[in-house]
């Protein structure tokens, strides 16, 4: 991988992680996948990193898809084996133990916009772009976007995008649920991180459960979801956090997680 296209830094409980090839306004490669994945592997085993935020470098671009040099190079066995790739780590990033914030800080394209949709929270700046315009290349979202798209803005808006692959504003991408909320550019990191802040002095078994349940329960029709987390609800009560969490409460204090 060439290191300089992925950074990463550590602030404290915070991992920012940031695409770093703004001329190409962060287009996803395969060098790109693989170093995120192995990010993953290093963030998910340090203690110390409670919350990832994941940002593009430049004032442009989160990330304006795949790299479409590496598509023109692709047959049909080569695509599968890209989006094979790509889904993987985008599925590691849904199915991190921490809590993952998409800050989307500008065009936020096919790929990019299918790998922010594998992040938990998305914070855009009011200046970001989503959209899904692989149909403008002949192509469709391989990055699991026809998935994700669907399950979180519903599927008659998921076809619209997918189908016109036209742009939609922040602030449109807010009002359907494609992010949480919009905030200035210059305030994007800012209130990114205050976010992380608000999750990193909690239990982090318990947000992990959270996200269990939540992502898994999801996928299951209620009757289970309810009953899957009812045993995660147990689960939490064999935690270190959960003894410190209740008894700072009787003891009124702040718990120390
Ligand atoms: N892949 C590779 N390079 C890209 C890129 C991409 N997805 N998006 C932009 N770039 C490159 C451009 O080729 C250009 O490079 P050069 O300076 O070397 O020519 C540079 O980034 C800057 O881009 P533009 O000059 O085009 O910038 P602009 O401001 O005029 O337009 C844009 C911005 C509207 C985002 C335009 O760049 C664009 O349409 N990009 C492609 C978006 C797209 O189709 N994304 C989906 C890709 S397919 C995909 O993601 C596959 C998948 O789901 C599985």
């Amino acid at each position: 991988m060439t290191e300089a296209k992925l950074l990463l830094a550590k602030e404290g409980p915070i991992a920012v992680i940031t695409f770093n090839n703004p001329k190409a306004l962060n287009a996803l490669t395969v060098d790109a996948f693989e170093g995120l994945e192995t990010l993953l592997d290093e963030l998910e085993s340090d203690p110390d990193i409670r919350v990832l935020i994941l940002t593009g470098a430049g004032d442009k671009a989160f990330a304006a898809g795949g790299d479409i040099a590496h598509l023109a190079s692709l047959d049909a066995d080569g695509a599968r084996k890209f989006a094979q790739l790509a889904q993987r780590v985008i599925d590691r990033v849904e199915n991190c133990p921490k809590p993952t914030i998409a800050a989307i800080n500008g065009y936020c394209l096919g790929g990019g916009n299918e790998l922010a949709m594998g992040c938990d929270i998305r914070i855009a700046a009011d200046t970001a772009k989503f959209g899904q315009p692989e149909v403008k290349l002949g192509i469709i979202p391989g990055f699991a976007g026809t998935q994700r798209l669907a399950r979180l803005v519903g599927k008659g808006l998921a076809k619209e995008m997918i189908f016109t692959g036209e742009m939609i504003n922040a602030e449109e991408a807010c009002r359907i649920g494609l992010v949480n909320r919009v905030v200035t550019k210059e305030q994007l990191m800012t209130e990114a991180k205050v976010l992380a802040g608000k999750m990193s002095d909690k239990s982090a078994s318990a947000i992990t459960l959270s996200k269990e349940a939540i992502d898994n329960g999801m996928e299951m029709d209620f009757a289970r979801a309810s009953r899957y987390e009812a045993e995660l609800f147990a689960l939490s009560f064999t935690t270190a956090d959960c003894q410190e969490g209740i008894r700072a409460f009787l003891e009124k204090r702040p718990a120390k997680f």
